[in-house]
């Protein structure tokens, strides 16, 4: 049984960790997190996610419609592109949004995160493409990023931010964090000249060691992304490996995933 406090509090530490991590401004940023098909928390929209108690957080449906919200506080603005993840993947169990510095940095300039150029990028996040251009608050976001939601874990939204998804609100949170070092990383070593990237053997074997690990979520490790038109590392995906005829070790990896994740629920570990 979810304890509804508790995830209300936990709301409450990511976002003044957002907050003390300059990973938002002001009042910028949204967090949401599932708790059954048709409820789910969020951060209200217009107030600081670095001063948040739980009274704050708000309760919605599946389309984003109030089922509980305190006097003065209303859903995020944005609770429509939370929505439209949690649809399309029902994997997901928290959505992050903010606006880190350099990470929002490449998504004003229009340059997707797809060097492969460390070790922990690679395997945690693979790439962050972005997603075009859209109002904030309207359908327009949600529509851009729908198409990049059965192949990734984050995107950079084009200038604008950056969002992240995974099975918990801890794990969604330390995808931003990944997020962000990845393009501080990358920017830095562009100033000193421009990263050295792995090559493919480099790469295919932290594809590896990401399958091995049974990590949770949507990678390149895991799907043949070139093919379906998606553009990542120039290895070109998996599809290489499926080639040789290892796409069972992709549905043995999502296998292991899924049941680490169970025994990790019942022991209470998530
Ligand atoms: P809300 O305060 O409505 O969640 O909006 C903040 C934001 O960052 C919009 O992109």
């Amino acid at each position: 049984m979810v304890n509804e406090f508790e995830i209300k509090k936990q709301i409450c530490d990511i976002g003044k960790r957002i907050y003390n991590r300059n990973m938002v401004a002001a009042n910028d940023g949204n967090i949401s997190v599932k708790l059954s098909d048709n409820e789910f928390l969020c951060t209200p929209t217009g107030v600081s996610k670095g001063f948040m108690t739980p009274e704050y957080i708000c309760k919605v449906d599946a389309k984003g419609n109030v089922i509980q919200a305190n006097p003065g506080f209303r859903p995020s603005s944005e609770i429509k592109m939370h929505m439209r993840v949690y649809e399309k993947r029902p994997d997901v169990g928290a959505v992050v949004h903010a606006h880190p510095t350099f990470a929002t940095s490449f998504a004003i300039a229009g340059i997707p995160l797809t060097q492969p150029i460390m070790p922990e990028a690679v395997i945690a996040l693979g790439c962050v493409p972005i997603a075009e251009y859209g109002t904030p608050s309207t359908m327009e976001i949600p529509d851009a990023v729908e198409k990049y939601l059965p192949y990734y874990d984050a995107v950079l939204l084009e200038n604008h931010g950056a969002l992240t998804w995974s099975v918990d609100l801890l794990a969604a949170y330390m995808k931003m964090e990944s997020v962000e070092f990845y393009a501080e990383l990358l920017y830095k070593s562009k100033m000193l000249g421009g990263p050295k990237e792995f090559d493919k053997e480099q790469i295919a074997k932290l594809y590896e060691i990401r399958r091995k690990m049974g990590l949770p979520g949507k990678h390149p490790a895991n799907l043949c992304l070139n093919k379906n038109g998606m553009n990542c590392h120039n290895c070109g995906g998996s599809c290489h490996s499926q080639e040789e005829g290892t796409t069972s070790n992709a549905a043995d990896a999502e296998l292991v995933a899924s049941i680490t994740r169970q025994v990790m629920a019942q022991l209470g570990l998530k």
